[in-house]
């Protein structure tokens, strides 16, 4: 057996959130976006595009991406990376959803590059 060594923090609901949406949570400084995709899978993200820091909670969400509202960059849900030819990555937070309630691992990030 695995012991959970993660810091699970409860942020919500799913309900709190429209599908193919985001909501914004405080962590310090830092504003994490938690999506919604059609299919109720949830991801968090750190709420800055890796191009030019455009808020990807405002994003259009689709297909495990998220574009940004600025200029268009295709970020992945699941690592925060950028899609195609573009290159950087935005933190990438574990998530877990059990009977609804949402919650994140803010201790635990994918690295930025
Ligand atoms: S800031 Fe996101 S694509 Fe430019």
């Amino acid at each position: 057996m695995t012991a959970d060594i993660r810091n699970w923090i409860h942020i919500g609901s799913l309900d709190d959130i429209p599908r193919a949406g985001a909501r914004c949570v405080k962590n310090g400084e830092m504003t994490i976006a938690v999506f919604r995709t059609v299919t109720d899978d949830v991801y968090a993200l750190e709420d800055r595009c890796p191009h030019r820091n455009g808020p990807l909670s405002q994003g259009i969400v689709h297909d495990g991406c998220v574009t940004c509202p600025l200029h268009n960059w295709v970020i992945s849900l699941e690592t925060g990376t950028a899609q195609g030819a573009d290159e950087g990555r935005t933190l990438a937070f574990p998530v877990r959803l059990e009977e609804g309630r949402i919650f994140i691992d803010l201790s635990f990030s994918h690295e930025a590059v």
